[in-house]
């Protein structure tokens, strides 16, 4: 049966979700994901109403799914009402960056009853995110940020292996895309807001100052992957963890470029930008983002991550455990959308009641995670020492 609420059609079966950002880099995989899951029907938002109707039309063809497209701005004064009057029951942001966002669009979500998930990447945004909680608990619908590799994936990772130690001392991690995956231009711009700037991370049990994309060094995944670049980034984990772990003593995050020329280029970038000759590369996101498209087919498609955890082993002794994630065929990008598709699917099932505003660490298992990329070639490897 179908209903009529507001100015859009609804289904009354089946589970509505709506993708801002839904035909982008990481919302368009989302969109299509969840618009082949059983009991979910998919909105598909953004500011083109064009691009929205033409990925809808193809997401309808590709998947028999019922798909809808709205054209909506967060950036806009009429995005609250237009959001409530859509009648959709969970939004998934993926409109970035998330640095130097606020929280109008969660705000509004909230507001309207309507439960949020976002893919923040934003060390602020997402710190600050459980000011939101008592607004959504009083409301009774789940806010979540940060549902995506960080914190999302990385906090499943820790926690899944957390009790291999009686101490756990050190995290040092880092993800290294494929050149030949698509890139999104606000991916671009969240990497270039803190290139060459300063950030805090907790080093030696006290907040030591580094800077975006430097400290490069190269770190040998397994095969078929190999030795990758990869330089020293802002992310939430490294405010969030250390609170969250208490036992860490120093969380360091990295990200790489596989083309070594792309990966040194933008550290030199970063110089630039450290010696204040430039004051924010991300005003020039579009033309990175463009230049960097220039060299798309060099390189491969396969993606990694690493997490390696350093401590003490219940049997007192030193341990080191590494786990590793690959991505081949070109599935990597699918990487950053699953925390958000698990959660949405918890959510539109029943089986996920809790209800607040809060950063995505223990809403979902390395199980879930390793559940849901049963369908890609993406596959995990642990070593312990
Ligand atoms: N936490 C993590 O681990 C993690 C990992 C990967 C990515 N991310 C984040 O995920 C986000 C998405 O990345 P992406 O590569 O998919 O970006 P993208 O391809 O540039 O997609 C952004 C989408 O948002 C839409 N948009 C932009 N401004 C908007 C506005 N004012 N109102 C409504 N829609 C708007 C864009 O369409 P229009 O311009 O046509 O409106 C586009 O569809 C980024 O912020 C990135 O940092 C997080």
């Amino acid at each position: 049966m179908d209903l009529f609420i507001g100015f859009r059609r609804i289904d009354s079966v089946k589970f509505p979700v709506l993708v801002l950002g839904g035909y982008g880099n990481f919302g368009g995989k989302i969109s299509e994901s969840l618009a082949i899951t059983q009991g979910i029907s998919v909105t598909v938002a953004g500011r083109s109403k064009q691009k929205s109707e033409l990925f809808a039309d193809q997401l309808r063809q590709r998947t028999g799914g019922k798909i809808d497209s709205v054209v909506l701005d967060i950036n806009k004064k009429d995005f609250k009402d237009k959001i409530a009057r859509t009648g959709v029951k969970l939004v998934i942001h993926s409109s970035g960056p998330f640095q130097g966002q606020n929280y109008d669009v969660a705000q509004a979500c909230i507001e309207s009853g309507i439960h949020y998930i976002d893919l923040a990447d934003g060390r602020s945004f997402v710190n600050g995110f459980d000011r939101l909680d008592a607004k959504a608990k009083e409301n009774n619908v789940l806010a979540v940020t940060g549902a995506s590799s960080v914190p999302g994936l990385s906090s499943a990772v820790i926690d899944e292996y957390f009790s291999a130690f009686q101490e756990l001392n050190e995290i040092h991690y880092g993800i290294a895309p494929g050149n030949r995956a698509d890139r999104g231009e606000a991916t671009v711009k969240a990497i270039l807001s803190y290139t060459g700037r300063q950030f805090k991370r907790w080093q030696n049990s006290q907040w030591e100052d580094t800077y975006g994309w430097q400290e490069i060094h190269r770190y040998k995944f397994p095969d078929p992957v190999g030795r990758r670049w990869l330089a020293s980034c802002d992310i939430p984990d490294l405010e969030l963890f250390p609170g969250h772990y208490p036992s860490l003593k120093t969380v360091r995050f990295y990200a790489g470029l596989e083309l070594g020329s792309l990966h040194l280029g933008l550290w030199l970038l970063s110089w630039l930008s450290r010696f204040r000759f430039v004051d924010n590369w991300s005003r020039y996101s579009k033309l990175v983002t463009r230049m960097s498209c220039w060299f798309q087919g060099l390189g491969t498609d396969i993606g990694a991550m690493y997490i390696q955890l350093k401590g003490i082993d219940l049997n007192g002794q030193p341990k080191i455990l590494r786990w590793n994630l690959i991505a081949e065929d070109g599935h990597g990008p699918q990487i950053p959308t699953i925390p958000s598709i698990i959660l949405a699917k918890k959510i539109a099932a029943g089986s996920l009641q809790e209800k607040g505003a809060k950063a995505c660490v223990g809403l979902f298992s390395l199980m879930d995670f390793t559940e849901e990329t049963r369908m890609w070639n993406i596959w995990q490897q642990v070593d312990e020492y």
